[in-house]
């Protein structure tokens, strides 16, 4: 137990010093939970409300889209761990949050040469795509923080991981704190990938197939900005699928046609609360569940950089903001500070 505490503090302190000493009962019984063997630990649906969503793992606290991003997520508290996904050469879905790995891998150092540009979904990007290399190329590589005013410690230490190792982490990760870990996958630039030969989708459904997972009940969101690739995916599927929204107006009208292809939508702070001094709600929220969506927020962030001010520098209020005005679920870089601001883990 004091391993797992020690570990715990150490990950917090990159992002903020702490005040007080942190107790975190309900994770330290979870994660040193014995005797579970043949625990369906990722079976169904976690019932708490709202979900903690590890936005690319605790990504503020390790290189995201990493296994120990996402282990150390579930140590916090959270109850689903998100990978984006994109494919490698071969057809192998891996967790990037674009497919171009120049930022958060060391690609440059050990594949120099591959350097090339191309346009993906009508931007024009130079770097390095995983598309062009194999999964035996890209096991060679290693993550890097992407943000300057992160920690850059844990740099060259973890691998890619694949979209089948997530699954294989959360199932793990569930049993052994005896509570279903879910996984939320994203489709990174579907159409993309289906003009270059190699769709996500059928990979998808045959990853979560092969774990039992390709079903209605099953602690899987699969989310998407692409409204035609969730409703390819809706019927192939019975998993609950997330349209994400950045922009835009969000008529009760619009809201129930999109619940004729999806469960829920996955918005920006902006769209519930102005991105202003006002932060005025709006009825997002209110008109989502009246058409009988989920409404899922992304992304909270602790750092000044991305805190808006109206917050006062307070990460928390902006958690306890977006609790009352009803959401369903919350991404978060910080799972710890998202558990923190749902009552279940105080500090
Ligand atoms: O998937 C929800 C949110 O993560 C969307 O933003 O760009 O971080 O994938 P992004
Ligand atoms: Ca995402």
């Amino acid at each position: 137990m004091m391993v797992a505490m020690a570990t715990l503090l150490d990950a917090l302190r990159p992002v903020r010093s702490l005040r007080v000493a942190i107790t975190v009962p309900l994770l330290l019984t979870g994660a040193l939970a014995t005797g579970c063997r043949g625990t369906p630990a990722l079976s169904l649906m976690p019932t708490t409300r709202p979900i903690v969503i590890a936005h690319r793992g605790a990504s503020a606290h390790r290189p995201e889209h990493t296994l120990a991003a996402y282990t150390l997520a579930v140590q916090m508290g959270a109850d689903f761990i998100e990978p984006d996904l994109v494919s490698t050469k071969d057809g192998v879905l891996v967790a990037r949050h674009e497919n171009e790995i120049g930022g958060t891998t060391d690609v440059a150092d050990k594949f120099p040469s591959r350097r090339t540009r191309k346009v993906v979904d009508g931007d024009t990007i130079q770097g390095w795509f995983t598309e062009d290399f194999t999964l035996a190329e890209l096991r060679t590589l290693r993550a890097r923080e992407r943000l300057p005013f992160r920690s850059h410690a844990f740099d060259g230490q973890y691998g890619i991981p694949t979209f089948d190792e997530v699954l294989a982490l959360a199932d793990s990760l569930g049993r052994a704190r005896g509570q279903v870990v879910g996984v939320y996958p994203e489709t990174k630039h579907p159409t993309y990938h289906r003009a270059i030969g190699l769709p996500l989708e059928p990979a998808l459904l045959a990853s979560l197939t092969a774990r039992g997972l390709n079903r209605a009940n099953a602690p899987v969101f699969i989310q998407s900005f692409e409204l035609a690739n969730l409703k390819v995916l809706r019927g192939q599927t019975s998993v609950r699928l997330i349209y994400l929204l950045d922009r835009g107006a969000l008529t009760p009208e619009r809201l129930r046609e999109i619940a004729t292809f999806a469960n829920g939508i996955g918005v920006n702070t902006r769209m519930l609360v102005g991105a202003d001094s006002s932060a005025v709600p709006t009825t997002v929220v209110r008109d989502a569940h009246a058409a009988g969506l989920l409404v899922h927020v992304w992304t909270l962030r602790p750092e000044p950089a991305f805190l808006p001010k109206r917050y006062r520098g307070d990460a928390l209020a902006e958690v306890r903001e977006m609790i009352a005005l009803g959401v369903d679920g919350i991404f978060g870089d910080d799972p710890f500070l998202v558990a923190e601001g749902t009552g279940r883990i105080r500090r």
